[in-house]
């Protein structure tokens, strides 16, 4: 089997029109990548072309990013519901659906089965290693997790993950496929629970939800303090609305099963707010509303 190369890498299979699969999909494209758009949602992937024309439309106004240059980037986007189909023209993948090991178990086994066999198979998930798919897909040596940040199109760091099977010349090609799309990657030589940021982040979040509960202080100005004085782009709160309180919700669950950490526990404050139906900025509420 052909090893995998950056140079055979002309066409992008992301499989999940969700807010990271859609803006990974078009940080593909604007730097010259084909890139294909998967979902078993024909309406997900409606939202997510209709949300990309207007990111483009937005740089466009603002100057950023000249019209034609609009057109042709989305020109390379292309969005399916035919997974196998799909697949079989991949020459990278980046699987960017729910976090559920059943689902992604699945969509492993058909990459597995329909793409082309220089294909790296990598998962954006933050919550599974990459070793709970790699069997599954015939090719453990060509699968890695590559995880990338909330807004995809703007944050520049990729975690880049490889289980005990992982070769190098997929890590080396994940990398280096990173870098071109402009961002900075970062590699991590062994699966660990939430990766480096997501244990950052929810080290900062741990704190903050306990200073407020103990009325320390308000949300507001503990957000504040994580702006101005550790010159943070936003506070923990804000962060947790943006990111979304099911999600934060569901990486705590995922990471302290694997963990049996009391420090990793879920938080009964997120939680209520998620069984009251307030997720953030994408429900309206959170811990803000909007
Ligand atoms: N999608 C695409 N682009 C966006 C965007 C979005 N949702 N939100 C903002 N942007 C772009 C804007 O267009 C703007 O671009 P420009 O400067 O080139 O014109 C730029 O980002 C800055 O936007 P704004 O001026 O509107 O607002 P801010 O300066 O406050 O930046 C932010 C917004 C980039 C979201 C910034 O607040 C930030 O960096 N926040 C922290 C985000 C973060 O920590 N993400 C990680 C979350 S954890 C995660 O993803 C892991 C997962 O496993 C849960």
């Amino acid at each position: 089997m052909s090893e995998p190369t950056i140079d055979s890498v002309r066409h992008i299979l992301v499989v999940g029109a969700g807010a990271m699969g859609r803006q990974i999909a078009m940080s593909a494209a604007l730097v010259g990548y084909t890139a294909t758009v998967q979902d078993i949602s024909p309406d997900m992937l409606e939202a997510a072309s209709t949300e990309l024309a207007g990111w483009t439309a937005g740089r466009v106004a603002k100057g950023k990013l000249d019209a034609a240059a609009s057109r042709t980037s989305l020109g390379r986007l292309a969005f399916t519901t035919d997974l196998e189909t799909a697949a079989a023209a991949a020459d990278f993948v980046i699987e960017a659906a729910t976090e559920r090991l059943d689902v992604k178990t699945g969509i492993f086994d058909t990459l597995g089965r329909s793409a082309p066999a220089h294909a790296v198979l990598a998962t954006n998930s933050s919550t599974l290693g990459s070793s709970k798919v790699a069997a599954v897909s015939g090719r453990p040596d060509r699968v890695c997790n590559m995880h990338f940040f909330n807004p995809a199109l703007v944050m520049k760091c990729v975690e880049v993950v490889r289980h005990a099977g992982t070769s190098r010349a997929t890590i080396e090609t994940t990398l280096e496929l990173a870098r071109r799309l402009g961002k900075e990657p970062v590699l991590i030589n062994r699966e660990i629970p939430g990766f480096i940021a997501n244990r950052l982040m929810g080290a900062i979040q741990r704190e903050a939800l306990a200073l407020a509960e103990a009325g320390i202080a308000s949300i507001a100005d503990i957000d504040t303090t994580a702006r101005s004085a550790l010159g943070h782009p936003m506070g923990p709160f804000q962060l947790m609305d943006m990111v979304g309180l099911d999600v934060i919700d569901f990486i705590a669950q995922a990471t302290h099963a694997e963990t049996g950490d009391p420090a990793d526990a879920p938080h009964a404050t997120v939680a209520g707010l998620v069984a009251a139906g307030k997720m953030g900025r994408k429900t309206g509420a959170g811990f803000y509303a909007y």
